[in-house]
C-alpha cells in the first residue's frame, strides 16, 4: 500500500532532522526536572557583588545561578596550569547544567597541545559523548577529511564551545555557552594558537559577540581577545560540517574558507607576530 502524502511529508521530515543528527526527541534515560532542580543546582558557590570589572561571559548569564556558576569556572579554570589539569576540573565542575540533561560525560579536546591552529565547534554530540573525544561521528569524520586534504590534520586542537551533549543535539544557549566559556578561554591561553576556526553558528556567535548569520561571517577574518585581554589572535568562522553534509552543495564555500586561512597559517611570520 502506498504511503499517504501526509505521511510521505512526516516521512521526508524525520529523515531531515535524522540526517541533521536529531536522533531523539527524549532523553536517553528518564530524567525528573522537578527532583533535579531541588538536588542539582549549580555546586553553591560565594557569591560575589557585580562589578564594573565582571567577565565578560558573565553579562550574558541570565540567572544569579549561571553568574555564580561563570564565576566559579574563572576561578577553576584559572587555577589549572595545564590541559591535563583543565581537564579534571572540567570533568569535576557541576555548575553547567547540560551536565544533569542526559550528557555522560564530559567532552573536552583532541589534538595537540601546541596546535597553530585551534578549532571550535558547538557542543558533543551522541557519539562524543559515548566516546568522550570531540568530533568523532559523521561530521567530525567530513572535517578530519576537510583537515587532512587542507594539510591540516597534524596541526590541529579541536573542541568545543560546551562540554557536555545538549540533549537531542540542540544547539547549546548562550548561558551554557558562558558557563564553559572560562574553561575554554583558558584552554585558548595554554595552548597559545595562532589562530581559531569556528565552526558554526553557535560557536562563532558566542566567541565574536556578533549578531550577524554565519553565511555572512563566514570566510572572513575577525580578531578575537580574551576576556582579560591577556591574548588574542585572528579568528575565522566557517560552516558547520553537519549543515556540510546535509547541503553538500555549501562544502565548495567551507573549502575555501580552509584554503584561505591555511594560506594565512603557512605565511611566515614577522616577528612581532610570534
Ligand atoms: N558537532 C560539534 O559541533 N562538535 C562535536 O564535537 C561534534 C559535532
Amino acid at each position: 500500500m502506498s504511503a499517504e502524502p501526509a505521511d510521505r511529508l512526516a516521512e521526508s521530515l524525520l529523515a531531515f532532522w535524522a540526517e541533521a543528527g536529531v536522533d531523539a526527541l527524549l532523553l536517553d534515560e528518564p530524567f525528573d526536572r522537578i527532583e533535579a532542580g531541588r538536588i542539582q543546582p549549580p555546586r553553591p558557590v560565594e557569591r560575589k557583588p557585580a562589578s564594573v570589572t565582571a567577565h565578560p561571559a558573565a553579562r550574558t548569564a541570565s540567572s544569579a545561578n549561571d553568574e555564580a556558576a561563570v564565576e566559579q569556572a574563572r576561578t577553576l579554570a584559572a587555577g589549572a596550569p595545564d590541559l591535563s589539569a583543565l581537564r579534571e576540573v572540567i570533568e569535576a565542575f557541576d555548575g553547567c547544567t547540560l551536565k544533569f540533561e542526559g550528557a555522560t560525560r564530559s567532552v573536552f579536546y583532541r589534538g595537540r597541545d601546541d596546535a597553530p591552529l585551534m578549532v571550535i565547534g558547538e557542543g558533543p554530540g551522541a557519539e562524543e559523548d559515548a566516546r568522550g573525544e570531540p568530533f568523532v561521528g559523521r561530521a567530525g569524520q567530513l572535517l578530519d577529511r576537510m583537515l587532512e586534504a587542507a594539510g591540516l590534520k597534524d596541526r590541529v586542537f579541536i573542541t568545543n564551545s560546551v562540554f557536555w551533549r545538549p540533549p537531542g543535539n540542540r544547539n547549546p544557549t548562550p548561558q551554557e555557552q558562558a558557563v564553559c566559556a572560562p574553561f575554554l578561554e583558558r584552554a585558548i591561553a595554554l595552548v597559545q594558537p595562532r589562530m581559531l576556526l569556528l565552526v558554526g553558528a553557535p560557536s562563532t556567535k558566542a566567541m565574536l559577540k556578533r549578531d550577524e548569520g554565519i553565511l555572512s561571517l563566514r570566510g572572513r577574518w575577525f580578531d578575537w581577545k580574551s576576556a582579560d585581554g591577556q591574548f588574542e589572535c585572528p579568528a575565522m568562522p566557517t560552516l558547520h560540517p553537519a549543515f556540510l553534509l546535509r547541503q553538500p552543495a555549501a562544502k565548495k564555500k567551507a573549502w575555501s574558507d580552509l584554503i584561505t586561512l591555511t594560506e594565512r597559517l603557512d605565511r611566515p611570520q614577522r616577528p612581532s607576530e610570534a
